[in-house]
């Protein structure tokens, strides 16, 4: 199938070299012309653990190409892929302007009939407005359908993700369009689920606001747990064994980050609101997310007491393992908040040191996880990166003035910490 994918970030690229991988032809677009002269030069934009692989591998095999001109795309394609972003706005309703001027352009570029996917996240009626846009701007009349295909892609796993789905969601009004959908996906041999269109788009908000959910009623079970003694581990672990509940997306910590699960829950909550409906239920999932980035910091100043000039050592600063994405990471915050109650903050990250640098003002980086180490009054674990598994800990103490870790993402083991004497504290335990 020849497809076009406007659109190249985590998720445009993602999609569609993985598109190549499974036999299409694919030309991905992308307006910002820094991006593509990038990928043209055989540089990734993004770190995606195996995605440089699979976009070198197409681009050889002539499956993948990359442009700023979207004529030349649609014109080369049966289907065309909206993946552009949808920032949040003021209140944090997405904005649509992106995926408007992307419609208005495939509309004037389209000259046989065209198969219109919406894969970026958007509210729930949108492929009603991209139809309304393509009939306005499409003076020929060309036939086209519009089909939503909403993305489950978790950054650092997302090319496994793409290839091993739980299910493929696909949106749609005709079976021409369910037909062509099918045939994308079939080489992946997945589930698929065939829904309308407005139920597609809901599948996306509803189970990243039910998975962040479950992040946040892990993170108030933990504030009961340490309230009374219980081990917030165990506790979800009992839990997560009945097959109603399962075991995942129920660690807790300093809370979720990223661009999605904020992003998207703000916009859900938004899109409920506009429909009528005052989605609570979200807004404290939201809340009880914030308030556990205050803990942490509540929880630091329970054992150093005054933070000014004290010494602090981070270990990850990712929203999460095995990326460079620093969006919405919650070390963001915890950190700010360090630095304003005047403490010395000294950080370490394997892969987003360089975005970090970027957006966190006022701290010391190091090149090597043991020198956060250095003179530290305490260590934070703040994203769970295997290799601070590894770490020695017996070298590190020696460094530290005083030999304190506090793990935000509970990854290490208690007993094995205090044995090298150590005074831990975890979240929930
Ligand atoms: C998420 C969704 O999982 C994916 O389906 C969607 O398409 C995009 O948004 P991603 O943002 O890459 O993916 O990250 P994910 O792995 O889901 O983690 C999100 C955040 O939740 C991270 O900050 C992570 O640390 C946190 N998290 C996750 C927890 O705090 N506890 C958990 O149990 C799981």
């Amino acid at each position: 199938m020849k497809i076009a994918m406007i659109g190249t970030g985590y998720v445009g690229l993602t999609t569609g070299a993985c598109f190549a991988k499974i036999g299409h032809e694919v030309i991905c677009v992308d307006n910002d012309s820094n991006k593509i002269e990038t990928l043209n030069s055989g540089k990734m934009p993004i770190y995606e653990p195996g995605l440089h692989d699979i976009v070198k591998e197409m681009v050889t095999a002539h499956r993948l190409s990359f442009t700023t001109d979207i004529k030349t795309a649609v014109h080369n394609s049966t289907v065309c892929f909206i993946a552009v972003g949808t920032p949040p706005r003021g209140k944090g309703e997405p904005d649509l302007a992106y995926v408007e001027n992307v419609a208005r352009e495939i509309a004037t570029s389209m000259e046989e009939y065209l198969l219109i996917v919406e894969k970026s996240t958007v509210p729930v009626q949108t492929h009603k407005w991209i139809r309304t846009t393509i009939e306005r701007y499409n003076r020929t009349g060309t036939p086209f359908d519009v089909a939503s295909n909403p993305e489950f892609l978790r950054e650092g796993s997302a090319v496994n993700d793409f290839l091993n789905p739980d299910r493929i969601v696909i949106g749609v009004e005709s079976d021409r369009a369910s037909d062509l959908m099918k045939e994308i996906y079939k080489p992946l041999n997945a589930p698929i689920v065939i829904t309308d269109l407005a139920s597609a788009e809901l599948i996306k908000h509803a189970s990243n606001a039910f998975l962040a959910m479950k992040i946040s009623f892990a993170n108030a079970l933990a504030v009961v747990c340490e309230a009374s003694g219980a081990d917030v581990h165990q506790v979800t672990c009992g839990m997560g064994m009945d097959k109603r509940i399962g075991p995942s997306f129920l660690d807790a910590g300093i809370g979720y980050g990223g661009f999605c699960f904020p992003k998207d829950l703000r916009a859900f909550i938004h899109i409920a609101e506009e429909l009528g409906y005052d989605f609570k239920l979200l807004r404290e999932v939201e809340n009880i997310n914030n308030e556990m980035k205050l803990r942490f910091i509540r929880k630091i100043q329970s054992v150093l007491w005054n933070l000014q000039n004290k010494n602090i050592g981070v270990l990850g600063l990712s929203f999460k393992p095995d990326t460079d994405d620093m969006r919405f990471a919650p070390s963001i915050d915890i950190i700010a908040e360090l630095v304003h109650k005047g403490a010395h903050v000294r950080a370490y990250d394997p892969k987003a040191m360089e975005r970090a640098r970027k957006i966190i003002p006022g701290i010391e980086f190091c090149s090597k996880a043991e020198d956060v180490a250095e003179d530290a009054d305490i260590l934070l674990l703040l994203t769970e990166w295997s290799e601070f598994k590894q770490l020695d800990l017996t070298k590190l103490k020696k460094r530290m003035r005083v030999p304190i870790i506090c793990d935000g993402r509970n990854m290490l083991k208690r007993t094995e910490i205090e044995k090298q004497g150590f005074t831990y504290l975890g979240v929930g335990r």
